[in-house]
């Protein structure tokens, strides 16, 4: 079947699809798009994390006719031009990534946070992350980053506990 949707604000098809193939797979192999990864395929990992409508999910999760005619964004989106989204800025210089495969789902997931709350505490954070596996950082990388994306966003405004 030829699935059609918009990614990354690109209106995209991909022709030949299985019925049962998912988005990650489509976006990665078919649409050129590696960002997201598959790490476990099970929607246990998080690192195929995207947004659809505006809602983060698992893609590897999404059968991809279910994205037709809806809006994608990935990890890739997040960027304005050259000019890295403060999360992901963040993410290098707290060193919060090592082999990079939970990453991507990572950031969309903690910019999706920050979109949503201006100055998440810890707490918030870590509930927002939570279905997000990173084998590598022991996570407190990942929080520092979090803690500095939010603070350059929202600068001014304080964390409420
Ligand atoms: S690859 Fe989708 S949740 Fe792990
Ligand atoms: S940096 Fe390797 S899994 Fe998170």
């Amino acid at each position: 079947m030829r699935v059609t949707f918009t990614v990354n604000g690109r209106e995209e098809s991909a022709e030949g699809v299985w019925e049962g193939e998912s988005l990650l797979y489509v976006l990665r192999e078919r649409l050129g798009l590696p960002g997201s990864k598959n790490a476990c395929e099970q929607g246990e990992c998080g690192s195929c994390t995207v947004y659809l409508d505006g809602v983060p999910v698992c893609s590897c999760l999404v059968a991809a006719g279910q994205a037709e005619g809806r809006q994608v964004r990935t990890v890739e989106g997040l960027a304005e031009g050259d000019r890295l989204d403060p999360v992901q800025e963040a993410f290098v210089e707290c060193g919060a990534v090592q082999c990079g495969f939970c990453t991507p789902g990572l950031v969309v997931q903690a910019h999706d946070l920050l979109e949503r709350v201006e100055r998440p505490s810890d707490a918030e954070i870590r509930e927002a992350l939570a279905g997000n596996l990173c084998r590598c950082t022991g996570y407190e990388k990942i929080l520092d980053a979090v803690r500095l994306a939010a603070a350059r966003k929202a600068p001014g405004k304080e964390t409420v506990a």
